[in-house]
């Protein structure tokens, strides 16, 4: 048997999954592989300030020096890409933020670009988090999956409706208006509980059963709606099915390895398990969906 404890504490996603997403934005960036690592753990502590309830102060700090840090290197980068355009998301988003007298504005592009390197990173860790927990939770469901890998796009969905990785959001009002019997007053900051939406039981028999494929689960509010819609929807369901398909045939005999609730993070904005500990009984090497 094969566990993550017995391997001291690595963790599943930091292992199979982690690396993933943010090598893959990285690339689509023009980050280079070797800077990919770092922008991974910066990345990382960056999410903190986002992600974490509560820290103690040092951490906060190295949060936040690591995003100012990640920021001056993508400033770097994006100033070279002025110079000598390639064929990557950097240099569209230096195009992106050069007005028409060719001033570029580099707050804007810096921050198009953390936008990039954050949206494109924790939520797919956190979706593949969110989708191998169900999966141990439902051995059946694992097992289909095992012998038939194209039902993963499914697991993507249901996973999202189920357990989407970003369950809220936020908005302004730019109208009194009126919902549910609530006044909600022009300018005021609504915060929009995506998660409960996609648990509404008016739209989905029995919401909280895992149930990939199920006729009533397509509508889901995983990627939001509307003008906002996730624009790396397509990227990030790609990435799970991939992900998915090759961890289940690689680790047969996957499990949880512990009868210990599993821990979520403690943030409203964000869903993902800290941990997963896990035990399979074979690795096989060089499958690929
Ligand atoms: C499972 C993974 C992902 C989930 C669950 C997710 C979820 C979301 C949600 C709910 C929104 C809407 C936020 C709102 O309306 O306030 C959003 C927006 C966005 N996402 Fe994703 N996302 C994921 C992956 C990605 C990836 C891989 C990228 C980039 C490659 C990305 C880029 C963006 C961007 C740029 C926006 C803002 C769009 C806009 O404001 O017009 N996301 N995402």
């Amino acid at each position: 048997m094969a566990s993550f404890e017995a391997e001291g504490r690595a963790d599943l996603m930091a292992r199979f999954c982690g690396p993933l997403p943010v090598a893959v934005i990285a690339g689509i960036l023009g980050v280079s592989p070797t800077d990919a690592g770092r922008f991974g753990e910066w990345a990382d502590d960056a999410a903190r300030l986002l992600m974490s309830g509560h820290l103690p102060t040092d951490a906060w700090v190295r949060a936040a020096e690591s995003f100012v840090t990640m920021q001056h290197h993508l400033a770097g980068l994006l100033s070279a890409r002025r110079t000598a355009p390639a064929d990557d998301l950097l240099s569209v988003l230096v195009q992106a933020a050069t007005d028409p007298s060719g001033q570029l504005d580099m707050a804007k592009a810096v921050s198009y670009a953390t936008a990039f390197v954050f949206a494109g990173h924790k939520t797919t860790t956190d979706l593949l988090g969110n989708a191998v927990h169900l999966l141990l939770l439902h051995p059946d469901t694992l097992a289909a999956l095992v012998r038939d890998p194209s039902l993963a796009a499914a697991v993507v969905e249901e996973t999202l409706r189920r357990d989407c990785p970003v369950p809220g959001t936020s908005r302004v009002a730019n109208v009194d208006v009126a919902i549910g019997g609530v006044m909600i007053p022009k300018g005021a900051r609504v915060f929009v509980l995506l998660g409960s939406a996609n648990h509404d039981e008016a739209v989905v028999e029995a919401p909280s059963r895992f149930e990939p494929g199920r006729p009533d689960g397509g509508e889901h509010l995983g990627f939001g709606r509307g003008v906002h819609f996730c624009l790396g929807a397509p990227l990030a369901r790609l990435q799970g099915r991939v992900a998915l398909s090759v961890l289940t045939q690689r680790l047969q005999g996957l499990r949880l390895a512990s009868d210990r609730p599993v821990q979520f993070r403690q943030v409203t904005m964000f869903r993902g398990p800290v941990s997963l500990d896990v035990a399979w009984d074979v690795e096989v090497q060089g499958s690929s969906a």
